[in-house]
């Protein structure tokens, strides 16, 4: 083909389309300073009132000239506001809603996914030529804190009071007192809270990572109904078969998740409930295309979802499987009918809920 042949090239969409990807660079630049907003708490002095850089960061407890710069890139990126009048900075009601505070509104926690999925930048390149993938302990340790802040304030609003209820029965059955396992448990914070509601039932969690199981055990030191367990999830058989299987935000990213269903169907009594969250999308890329979380799905699962299960030889299943696969999975573990809800409070999370056939 020569030069002529080829398609002609309209300029101002070339140009469109260059001002789209710097504003992609842009953003990716912010995510960092929102970050560190979030890490040293300069969002929460914001909301305290208009302030000037000296006085921002004495109530933060920084140094001036990097508050100084921070705000600059924070005014013109329309996160704070700047009055020239008094020289005061200020974080407008609704950001600091979205910004500050121990609830689930909080989008604060989620800037330091960004900073982590960078760190392995490079191994992730070497992946991309050679395959394999960047290992789970390269993550190690800020992954676990991490996908703790992210989880905990939802599972604090959500859990009990949202999405148990879309389960028919469960509520009850958990009052009554049944045996619960959450498999990827992470940092334990779900059962924890379960333990805690429902004093009658008792709880296992299961993970390969000891030092999310750590932090589980300590947070759940004054509950009697709650242990945790070092297992492959998809090799855990337990002393006696359990009621119901919780798994968030577990699957998609394991060496092998066909085992891992297959492994919490073969736990569970005949008629026990499994119920999955995880991410809400379909498992083929058009049927993506319009959703606005999708980018991040894809691009997280490249980074470390899907990267850290061919790291071990696995699946390499991805963040984005999507609930056609996910579907088709659950039958080939032995699961019967699956219900699908979006998950209330998070609009990135599908709860699928199933059961072992009686
Ligand atoms: C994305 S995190 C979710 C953790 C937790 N459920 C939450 O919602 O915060 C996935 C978890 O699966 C665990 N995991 C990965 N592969 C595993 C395996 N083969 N067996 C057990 N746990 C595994 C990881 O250590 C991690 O804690």
């Amino acid at each position: 083909m020569t030069d002529t042949d080829a398609a002609p090239v309209d300029r101002k969409k070339v140009r469109a389309f260059a001002r789209h990807l710097f504003g992609v660079y842009t953003h990716g630049a912010l995510s960092y300073m929102i970050d560190i907003g979030h890490r040293t708490g300069l969002f929460t002095a914001a909301s305290e009132g208009p302030a000037t850089s000296s006085e921002l960061a004495a109530r933060a407890g920084c140094d001036e000239r990097y508050v100084r710069e921070w705000l600059g890139a924070m005014v013109t990126a329309e996160i704070m506001t700047f009055s020239a009048d008094d020289d005061r900075y200020a974080l407008p009601p609704e950001h600091a809603a979205a910004l500050t505070g121990g609830g689930s509104k909080n989008m604060g926690p989620m800037a330091a996914m960004v900073t982590l999925m960078g760190r392995n930048l490079d191994g992730v390149e070497r992946a991309f030529r050679e395959g394999g993938g960047v290992p789970y302990p390269a993550f190690a340790p800020e992954f676990t804190g991490v996908m703790d802040e992210l989880n905990r304030r939802p599972l604090d609003e959500l859990l009990v009071d949202a999405w148990l209820p879309l389960v028919p029965g469960f509520a009850e059955a958990l009052t009554s007192g049944i045996r619960v396992a959450d498999v990827g448990c992470g940092t334990g914070h779900a059962l924890a809270l379960l333990a805690a509601a429902f004093p009658a039932s008792t709880f296992v969690g299961y993970d390969l990572s000891e030092d999310a199981l750590r932090a589980a055990r300590a947070e759940t030191a004054e509950l009697d109904n709650v242990t945790f367990e070092v297992a492959d999830a998809a090799a855990f058989s337990p002393a006696s078969p359990f009621d119901a299987v919780v798994a968030i935000d577990a699957v998609h990213d394991q060496a092998d998740p066909a085992g891992m269903l297959r492994s919490i169907h073969d736990a569970l009594v005949p008629g026990g409930r499994f119920v999955m969250v995880d991410m809400a999308a379909h498992s083929g890329v058009a049927d993506n295309v319009g959703n606005p979380f999708a980018p991040w799905i894809y691009a997280i699962s490249t980074l470390h979802c899907m990267t850290v299960s061919l790291a071990a030889g696995g699946a390499g299943l991805g963040a984005a499987w999507g609930q056609e696969t996910a579907r088709a999975m659950l039958a080939d573990a032995g699961f019967g009918d699956v219900e699908t809800h979006p998950a209330p409070g998070q609009a990135l999370n599908l709860i699928y809920v199933t059961s072992r056939p009686g």
